[in-house]
């Protein structure tokens, strides 16, 4: 039986590298071909929807031609074989962890799946093309429909579940993501202050590397999958 009970896992872009969902900050990766202020701020947004919405529409479509990697796989194993409680927290607007077949888990930067009406306020599940001229099919305003993802100045989503969970997290794994983008970054020292035996599994040492108590580098799809096994035997 694993001596951890609550197991909190922060994925990022990392854990879909290998899927073919590219990551930002890598040499080729998405803030290297786009620059965010264009396409990843509400003032973007009020500036040139059409911009925004073509920049998700591509990602969201892209969505149909990727599939979950075994890193993805090996995190929603560990939700069904563990014995205590794990919660996923993620940084991917994508799918993949879903589809792979994850439950208990939070998407604190949004949906590329899911818009969100301006006019009423709901969210719900997309997997067309956005444009300006569609009406919202809830409350029927045209024109207030945008993607559902938390662009940068805005509040990341379930931060009184995410911090809750920190607190009681006696495993903390931080899974692909390069430790830049706050409130996400801060999760390593709010599970450490709690307790928390803390592991950076990456491809290299992330921006927070040295708050991990634990460390290992390579490819999520092995290293996440040896890991978990481990954990599972432990
Ligand atoms: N396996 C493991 N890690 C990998 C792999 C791989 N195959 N490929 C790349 N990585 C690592 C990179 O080394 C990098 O440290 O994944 C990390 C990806 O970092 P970012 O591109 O910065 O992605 P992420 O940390 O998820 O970004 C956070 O920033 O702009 C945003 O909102 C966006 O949610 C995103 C947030």
């Amino acid at each position: 039986m694993s001596p951890f009970h609550n197991i909190v896992i922060l994925t990022g872009a990392g854990v879909s590298a290998e899927s073919g969902v590219s990551t930002f900050r890598d040499q080729d990766g998405v803030w290297a071909k786009y620059d965010l202020n264009d396409v990843a701020t509400p003032e973007a947004f009020q500036r040139n929807p059409k911009r925004v919405h073509d920049f998700y529409n591509q990602r969201r479509a892209n969505l149909s031609s990727v599939h979950p990697n075994k890193a993805h796989k090996a995190i929603a194993r560990l939700e069904t074989e563990h014995s205590g409680n794990v919660v996923l927290v993620t940084q991917n607007v994508d799918n993949l962890h879903e589809r792979a077949g994850s439950t208990n888990m939070l998407h604190m930067h949004g949906e590329l799946m899911k818009v969100r009406c301006d006019a009423c306020g709901q969210a719900l599940e997309w997997g067309i093309d956005l444009a300006t001229d569609i009406a919202c099919p809830l409350c029927e305003n045209m024109g207030f429909l945008r993607p559902h993802i938390v662009w940068f100045g805005e509040m990341p989503f379930y931060m009184d579940q995410i911090y809750r969970h920190l607190a009681e997290a006696d495993l903390f794994l931080s899974i692909g993501t390069s430790g830049t983008v706050y409130p996400a970054a801060g999760f390593v020292a709010e599970a450490r202050a709690a307790g928390a035996h803390t592991v950076e599994l990456n491809l290299e040492p992330s921006e927070g590397e040295s708050y991990f108590a634990e460390k290992i580098y390579g490819a999520a799809g092995t290293i996440v999958p040896t890991y978990v096994e481990t954990l599972l035997k432990a």
